[in-house]
């Protein structure tokens, strides 16, 4: 019998965390207990569960680096069984997202259901839109008839897998291209409106990879940059520009009131 689990998750501006969320909140309602781990303030995990989900975003059509690295440092071999979720812009699960239960599978984990779910895109600086706020609290309030399904299936022992598309990148490689891009991504396209900054420090703070330090509104970026547009979508006074220009953020918590 299921009694606790652990959803493990990274999550740049709160989509796959909204989904950890949703997880917990179903579980719950079937008496099982489902830790929230989060990859950023976690360095590991300290005790057994029962089963396991892992979920994070998708970044050039691959699970990003620093979530596969930390599930192969900080979890023990186990054969337990497993949910796996991708978030997404995309409607269509492309096939390079196979890393991540590919990843999972190799820590002997029983990858039971093997899930993409499609969610308002934050990446639209220059190609692909924001979607309407209608739009985004419809998907929103949606997903969440989509995770009472995946738990039930999961409670009833039903299997799933996923039809992948063909990746439009192609091969991995295009991805490892983009994990060298992003490094100075942050440096070469956001600055600062000094003028709005309130010196809050949430973009240094959140910043999964401490790529950022601010300091009496100087903004500083090292050459660490994973993309996850964490700093830009977070900032509470919409202070950071891209390419020194106000930028429309996409803020999940606008829209769970
Ligand atoms: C740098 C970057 C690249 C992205 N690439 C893709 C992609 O290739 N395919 C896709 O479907 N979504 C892509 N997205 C959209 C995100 O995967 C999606 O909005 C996700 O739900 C964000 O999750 P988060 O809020 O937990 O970070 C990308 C987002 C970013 C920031
Ligand atoms: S999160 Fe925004 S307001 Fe806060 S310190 Fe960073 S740039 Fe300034
Ligand atoms: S600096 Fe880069 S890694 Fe850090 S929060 Fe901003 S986009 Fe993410």
């Amino acid at each position: 019998m299921l009694k606790i689990g652990a959803v493990v998750f990274f999550s740049g501006t709160g989509n796959t965390k909204y989904i950890a969320k949703l997880f917990k909140k179903v579980f719950d309602e079937q008496n099982i207990k489902l830790d929230l781990i989060d990859i950023q303030k976690n360095n590991g995990i300290n005790k057994e569960y029962d089963f396991y989900i892992f979920g994070t975003p998708t970044h050039a059509e691959m699970p990003p680096k620093i979530f596969i690295d930390w599930i192969n440092k900080n979890i023990r071999y186990t054969s337990k069984k497993s949910i796996v979720y991708h978030t997404s812009g995309d409607k269509k699960p492309r096939d390079n997202q196979i890393y991540l239960p590919k990843n999972v599978k190799n820590k002997g984990l029983d990858v039971v259901i093997n899930t993409s779910i499609q969610m308002p895109n934050n990446y639209y600086h220059i190609l692909f839109k924001r979607e309407s706020d209608e739009e985004i609290a419809q998907i929103l309030l949606s997903r969440e008839h989509i995770i009472n399904n995946i738990v039930k299936d999961f409670l009833e022992g039903k299997r799933s897998e996923i039809n992948y598309e063909k990746s439009i990148l192609g091969k991995k490689i295009v991805y490892d291209a983009f994990l060298i891009y992003a490094k100075k991504y942050a440096k070469r396209n956001f600055s600062l409106d000094g003028n709005k900054c309130i010196d809050c420090k949430i973009c240094q703070e959140q910043c999964p990879t401490k790529n950022i330090c601010i300091d009496n509104k100087i903004l500083e970026f090292s050459n660490k940059c994973i993309g996850c547009e964490k700093c830009i979508h977070r900032c509470p006074t919409e202070a950071i520009l891209y390419k020194n220009k106000p930028f429309i953020p996409y803020k999940i918590e606008k829209f769970l009131k």
